[in-house]
């Protein structure tokens, strides 16, 4: 059988599988829909590379997509941002925070990711448990302490015990961690849960957001346009005018 045939065989099977997954729904949706995530969202890049990306290839962090486009919204220009577990997380902190710094477990993704470190980062490799949990004490409490890397119910506790007043907590995979994620909600912080598809994984988990009662992240000029948003000109009219 030629090239060409086959090509068009197996076309016509996967247009016949999404068929019979898709009914008679508006294959305009679908096909809008899927180019989102494949392409906004970045997914395709994503899984292209092996790390998280979004847009022309920016690095976002490996959580839930609501998660990384609520934590896009926050104005984090003056913070300092601790975190157990680097990646492509520690470049989009260090993009838009004062200071970051992160301990990290394997050598291999430390290696990978040291090059990439700014000025304004801190890329610490820590084998040993108790040097890890040690790292943040060396520092000023931080605004934003992020749990995502080994060890993640004592990391959790060493998060609260070293969060600046107003500060943020994120734990990510916060579904698979139900007793670390006790140990925060315990603390009678304000709980987000971002649950929802991300870079790379097949699946939806969570990442939560604990807030401090006194947090004030946001910056005067709103949140920002949603990934894939559309801004229909005739609401925003009536959203303008007076009651
Ligand atoms: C799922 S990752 C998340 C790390 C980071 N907070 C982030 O959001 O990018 C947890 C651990 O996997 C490793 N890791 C991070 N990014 C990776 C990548 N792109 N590919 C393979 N391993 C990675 C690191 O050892 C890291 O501590």
């Amino acid at each position: 059988m030629g090239l060409r045939r086959v090509r068009s065989e197996v076309l016509a099977r996967s247009i016949g599988a999404w068929r019979r997954v898709a009914g008679d729904s508006q294959p305009r949706h679908l096909v809008g829909v899927t180019k989102r995530l494949m392409l906004d969202y970045g997914y395709v890049r994503s899984l292209r590379g092996g790390a998280p990306v979004q847009g022309q290839g920016e690095p976002v962090p490996w959580y839930t997509f609501p998660a990384i486009e609520y934590l896009r919204g926050l104005d984090l220009s003056g913070r300092r941002v601790f975190e157990f577990g680097a990646g492509n997380s520690t470049l989009f902190w260090q993009a838009r925070a004062r200071e970051v710094v992160s301990v990290e477990t394997d050598p291999e993704w430390y290696e990978q990711l040291a090059p990439r470190i700014a000025g304004n980062g801190t890329l610490v490799l820590c084998r040993d448990q108790d040097e890890y949990l040690a790292e943040i004490t060396r520092h000023e409490p931080f605004d934003v302490v992020v749990v995502d890397g080994l060890w993640r119910k004592p990391t959790a506790r060493a998060a609260l015990r070293h969060l600046a007043p107003g500060g943020m907590i994120v734990l990510d995979n916060a579904d698979w961690f139900p007793h670390s994620h006790a140990v925060l909600r315990a603390a009678g912080l304000v709980e987000i849960d971002l649950h929802g598809l991300g870079p790379i994984g097949r699946y939806a988990w969570t990442t939560s957001i604990f807030l401090d009662r006194s947090a004030d992240f946001w910056s005067t000029a709103g949140p920002p346009d949603p990934i894939g948003g559309i801004r229909p000109p005739e609401i925003l009219a009536v959203d303008a005018e007076d009651e």
